[in-house]
């Protein structure tokens, strides 16, 4: 099966700072990939070249047969294919949890009106929050508020979804709701690449566990601390 991303001797570079350093990764359609790795060693900045909110220095992403490492690629493209759902829930204020959801299948997609509240309306849903449409963000506790900022990233209809550190700013009761919209969509076929805050953080069962301090060069800088998590070994769900 041909590989849904492929990050290939991928490099960034932050002034001085290496933040990639000859990075590989292939994630086949369908798989829950669990990033694991200490702290600075890359992990987000990884992600966020994937939908390229960071541009690689070298090396090549690819998505499918789009490479959104490419700056000739088409950026709107990329922003359809790979949604990411960040620690901070990143909603806009200003905008109820529908508003919230039906703004970009309106604004990129160009959906009507009526077909993006549709959307919207159809992912609050499934992610169990039907009766909060209404609600701005600061009404919402913070697992409503990752809930809204999954429905959101999902309204794009991505390939593939991206999580950072997606639990990491819940309180303990609320991070199960979360969790379980993940291992639903898990269940639904998303490709997902995950960074959990640690490593025995909950996560949604993955089909691979990926060492991610492998993937840095032997500066010395790393590793902190690594993984004791063999490759191939499950964290429970919960
Ligand atoms: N926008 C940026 N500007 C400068 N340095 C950055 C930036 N983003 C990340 N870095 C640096 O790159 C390295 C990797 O960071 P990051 O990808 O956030 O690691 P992780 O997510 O694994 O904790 C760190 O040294 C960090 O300070
Ligand atoms: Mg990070």
């Amino acid at each position: 099966m041909a590989d849904r991303v492929r990050i290939i001797d991928a490099c960034k570079n932050f002034g001085k700072v290496v933040a990639l350093k000859n990075a590989n990764l292939s994630v086949k359609p369908g798989e829950v990939v669990l990033v694991i790795g200490p702290s600075g060693s890359g992990k987000s900045t990884m992600l966020r070249c994937i939908n390229r909110l960071e541009p690689l220095s070298s090396g090549q992403i690819w998505v499918d047969e789009d490479q959104v490492s490419d700056h000739a690629s088409d950026i709107r493209k990329i922003r359809e294919e790979v949604g990411m759902v960040f620690q901070s829930f990143n909603l806009f204020p200003h905008l109820s949890a529908l508003q919230n959801i039906s703004l970009a299948p309106r604004i990129v997609k160009k959906a009507s009106g009526r077909e993006a509240t549709e959307i919207g309306k159809s992912l609050l849903a499934r992610v169990g929050l039907s009766e909060k449409e209404d609600s701005y963000p600061e009404q919402l506790s913070g697992g409503q508020q990752q809930r809204v900022a999954i429905a959101r990233a999902l309204a794009m209809n991505p390939k593939v979804m991206l999580f950072d550190e997606p639990t990491s700013a819940l309180d303990p009761e609320m991070i199960k709701e979360v969790l379980d919209v993940m291992v639903e969509l898990a269940r639904d076929g998303m490709t997902m690449l995950v960074v959990p805050t640690r490593w025995d953080s909950p996560a949604p069962p993955p089909t691979r566990s990926f060492s991610w301090t492998t993937a840095r060069s032997s500066r010395g800088v790393l590793p902190r601390r690594c993984s004791p998590r063999p490759e191939k070994s499950a964290p429970s769900a919960f």
